[in-house]
């Protein structure tokens, strides 16, 4: 089929070069330039691991540009995968999304599926069909809710062999045309009006999300009362109703995703005079769980962290990505750094995009080791394989004090007695240096 995408983010570019894969004709378009230029010679804007090598298998069937005019022109079926950000209100920002809609009216001349993959509030695709049909004379529109439920770091593998396919759709037309695009996949369909589609999307992130919060709130009741979360979560988790994914206690989700969709819908529950109680109460524990280590650290630093050396291991906001939207590491080095603290950080992938928060303000580090020389205290927000992989007896060698704040669980307790070092992390017992 001849496919246009809108948008090249995760969402656009994965689904483009995914569509492409399975033999369809697609244009991916994009309003940056400099972006599409780079698509264009073969290079993915985004990290995302098998992207790039899948761009440039499929480069026959795959075209890049920023003429959205002759991209949707003859198009059959167009999704749109652009941003939806979160506005101050906590409510969706659709701009970019009406954008595309204009584009798409504007220049299309046949009988079209417009498709919704971007997470919008519900109704929105309702009123992008409005819209799409006051604007478009003469050619007959039809839009469908799409949801994408890619995670960052997986992203091709979740697109190529998702959990389920799920086509919100209010006419045969439309079915008939997304059933066609996804001939290829192998996993459910299910097909649902446009409404239950939008809703599908964040009634699944904001389920993620406060299980997550959930089994935060478990881990800091087990520090209160003796339990470990690792077997907690682990006995837990055997049960296939709860299931053991999504029960990693931490230092809180970030991404571009869970803060914003669960604040979303929290939004458009109160917009709609009802509320989403648990939502709510999942976004305020993530707040708190995001500033659990530096709570936890007064203890070794009463004083505040003037002039303290400050390791930092992982900034972006999970493994896997680059991304660093909602990272825990944000406003933790927001806070040292007001308070005094002299930063040193390492991320394997991060830090470029560190550095546009803080060009000149934290020292940037090529190795772990060299992060950790000298610190007086580390903290570790991002669970990388290159983190885990270490032995704690690093720490206990080259930081001057070896105190080392976990918030993503890398290493067993038994290891750092053995090191010497002092260890606190997430829903387990302390483990002091010395004792
Ligand atoms: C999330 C969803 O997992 C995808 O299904 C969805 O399509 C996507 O949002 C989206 O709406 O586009 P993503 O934000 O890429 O994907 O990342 P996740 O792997 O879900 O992780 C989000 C955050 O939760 C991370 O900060 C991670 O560290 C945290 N997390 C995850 C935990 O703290 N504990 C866990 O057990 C799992």
């Amino acid at each position: 089929m001849n496919i246009a995408v809108a948008g090249t983010g995760y969402v656009g570019l994965v689904t483009g070069v995914c569509l492409a894969e399975k033999g369809h004709q697609v244009t991916c378009v994009d309003v940056d330039e400099a972006k599409v230029a780079k698509m264009q010679a073969g290079r993915s804007p985004i990290y995302e691991p098998g992207l790039e090598e899948l761009m440039r298998a499929n480069a026959a069937r795959l075209a890049f540009t920023t003429d959205w005019a002759a991209a949707y022109k003859d198009a059959q079926v167009i999704f749109i995968g652009v941003g939806t950000p979160e506005k101050k209100d906590g409510s969706a920002n659709l701009k970019y999304v009406y954008n595309v809609a204009r584009q798409i009216a504007d220049s299309v001349r046949s009988e079209c599926v417009v498709v919704v993959k971007s997470t919008v509030p519900i109704g929105t695709n309702d009123k992008v069909e409005k819209f799409l049909r006051e604007r478009a004379r003469g050619v007959r529109l039809h839009v469908a809710s799409n949801p994408e439920f890619l995670a960052q770091g997986t992203a091709v593998r979740d697109t190529l062999q998702p959990s389920r396919i799920v086509l919100g759709v209010e006419d045969a037309f439309s079915e008939q045309a997304l059933r066609a695009v996804y001939e290829g996949f192998d996993a459910p369909v299910l097909v649902m009006n446009r409404r239950s589609a939008e809703m599908v999307k964040y009634a699944s992130n904001d389920f993620l999300a406060l299980k997550i919060s959930y089994v935060n709130e478990i881990a800091n009741l087990c520090e209160s009362v003796g339990a470990d979360i690792e077997d907690v979560t682990a006995g837990m988790g055997y049960d296939g109703r709860i299931g053991s994914r999504f029960l990693r206690a931490g230092i809180g989700y970030g991404g571009s995703c869970f803060p914003k969709d669960t604040k979303a819908l929290s939004w458009l529950a109160n917009f709609n005079d009802t509320e989403i109680k648990t939502v709510r109460a999942a976004i305020e524990v993530n707040e708190n769980q995001k500033l659990k280590l530096l709570k936890k650290a007064k203890k070794y630093f009463p004083d505040g962290f003037d002039g303290v050396k400050v390791a930092m291991l992982g900034l972006t906001f999970k493994p896997g990505t680059d991304d660093l939207r909602e990272a825990a590491s944000l406003v933790n080095a927001a806070i040292l750094l007001e308070d005094g603290a002299r930063l040193q950080a390492w991320d394997p992938v991060g830090t470029e995009n560190y550095k546009r928060f803080y060009p000149d303000q934290i020292t940037y580090c090529d190795t772990i080791q060299q992060a950790i020389t000298g610190a007086d205290v580390c903290f570790i927000f991002t669970e990388w394989e290159e983190i885990c992989r270490l032995s704690p007896k690093v720490y206990r060698q080259l930081m001057n004090k070896p105190i080392v704040l976990d918030g993503r669980n890398c290493y067993s307790l038994p290891a750092c007695e053995e090191a010497g070092i002092t260890y606190i992390s997430v829903g387990r017992r302390p483990v002091e240096a010395g004792q």
